[in-house]
Formats: structure tokens, C-alpha cells, sequence
């Protein structure tokens, strides 16, 4: 990748972070103009939804999120029981809807967090659901620090016709990190109810 000699702040913040997701994938990103791009994501909290943004507009790729049918529990405990329950039984549930014309995509930025050290189930359903035959699939992973799992074995098990690049990987703040801390703080507070 070519660093231009004068960069504004946002350009060299935009020009190191695709730096970095090239150096993490190894390979050259699919980047030329004119390619037919999407970034999907799946996001709870919004570490994935952040990184899926910067994607999109930096390739120039339409946007995709990922939502089910039936929502996911607001309470956070709530969703990581029903998480837990779907990786168990590998349950694939409905989305709400697919992205349009997905056989014009060459390449597919797919985003999502680590929910109980796997592949999020609505993940599953949406790999399953497009043929990825020929297509290009850059994964990028979001983590509360214990790694992607088995994640991407799934995701490669899943779309066995794609050439699948190595993976973006960050760790991102935990949402349960954050609730303790709000938990404790109310507790001293002197306010909780
Ligand atoms: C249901 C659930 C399960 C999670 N399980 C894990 C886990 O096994 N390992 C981990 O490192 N982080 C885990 N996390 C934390 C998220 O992967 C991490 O905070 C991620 O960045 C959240 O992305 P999001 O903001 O796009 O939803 C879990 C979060 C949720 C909601």
C-alpha cells in the first residue's frame, strides 16, 4: 500500500488501519475500483458495526446488516443464555431479510463478534443462506479478549466454494465489562433505587 506525502489526519488514520488489515490478511485486499463489494456484519453492542462502517465507505461497498427475524434479548444475560442454547444445538434462526442481487458480489467483507467462543448462530444462517461459490470472503472478527474460538473453522467449513482471506481480528470492549462497572458504581453511588 503507497502512503501518499500529504495526508490529512482522517487519511492517515484510514490508510494505516487498511495497512493493518492488509498486513493481518497477508494478502493484497480486494480493493480495485469497480469490484462489486458488500460488507455484512453482525453486531450487538457496536465494536463490529464500527469497524463494518469504515469498510463500507473506505471500498466504496455496499452495507449489510445482518438481523433475525425473532430479536435477540436487550438484557445482556438474557442473550448470552439464548447464544449459548443456539451454538449448542447449532440452530441456524431466520433473518430478517438477504441482501439483494448478491450474486453481482465478488468480494464479501463479513463482520462479526465471538459470541461464546463460536460463530454467531445468525452468522451460520447467513452463510448458509448465499451461495459464496467464486466469491472472495474477508473475514473480520470482534472479541472481548479470549480470541475467535472456532469461529472461522465454521466459517470455512460453512462456504467451502469461497476462497476465504485471513482474518481481520481486534479485541474490543466487553459489554459485561462495562455493565459490572456501571453495577459497582451504582452500588457506592448512593442513587440505586
Ligand atoms: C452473547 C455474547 C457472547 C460473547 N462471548 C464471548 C466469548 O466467548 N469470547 C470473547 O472474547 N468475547 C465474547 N463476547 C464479547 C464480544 O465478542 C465482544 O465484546 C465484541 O466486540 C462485541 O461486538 P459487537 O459490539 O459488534 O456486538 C460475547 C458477547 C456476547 C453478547
Amino acid at each position: 500500500m503507497t502512503i501518499p506525502s500529504v495526508l490529512t489526519r482522517r487519511d492517515a488514520v484510514n490508510t494505516l488501519f487498511l495497512a493493518a488489515l492488509a498486513g493481518s490478511t497477508g494478502k493484497a485486499l480486494p480493493a480495485s475500483p469497480g469490484n462489486q463489494t458488500l460488507v455484512a456484519y453482525l453486531s450487538r453492542s457496536g465494536n463490529t458495526r464500527v469497524i463494518a462502517g469504515f469498510l463500507s465507505r473506505e471500498q466504496d461497498a455496499d452495507l449489510f446488516e445482518i438481523r433475525t427475524r425473532e430479536p435477540y434479548p436487550e438484557d445482556y444475560d438474557r442473550h448470552v443464555d439464548l447464544a449459548r442454547r443456539q451454538r449448542d444445538a447449532e440452530i441456524a434462526p431466520a433473518l430478517e431479510d438477504l441482501p439483494a442481487s448478491f450474486a453481482g458480489y465478488d468480494v464479501v467483507f463479513l463482520g462479526f463478534p465471538i459470541w461464546g467462543g463460536a460463530l454467531p448462530a445468525p452468522v451460520r444462517t447467513f452463510l448458509s443462506a448465499n451461495d459464496f461459490s467464486g466469491k472472495r470472503l474477508v473475514p473480520f472478527v470482534t472479541h472481548g479478549g479470549y480470541g475467535p474460538g472456532s469461529a472461522l473453522e465454521t466459517v470455512a467449513e460453512l462456504v467451502p466454494a469461497a476462497t476465504v482471506l485471513d482474518p481481520f481480528v481486534l479485541e474490543c470492549d466487553q459489554e459485561r465489562a462495562i455493565i459490572e462497572r456501571v453495577s459497582s458504581w451504582l452500588e457506592v453511588s448512593g442513587v440505586k433505587s
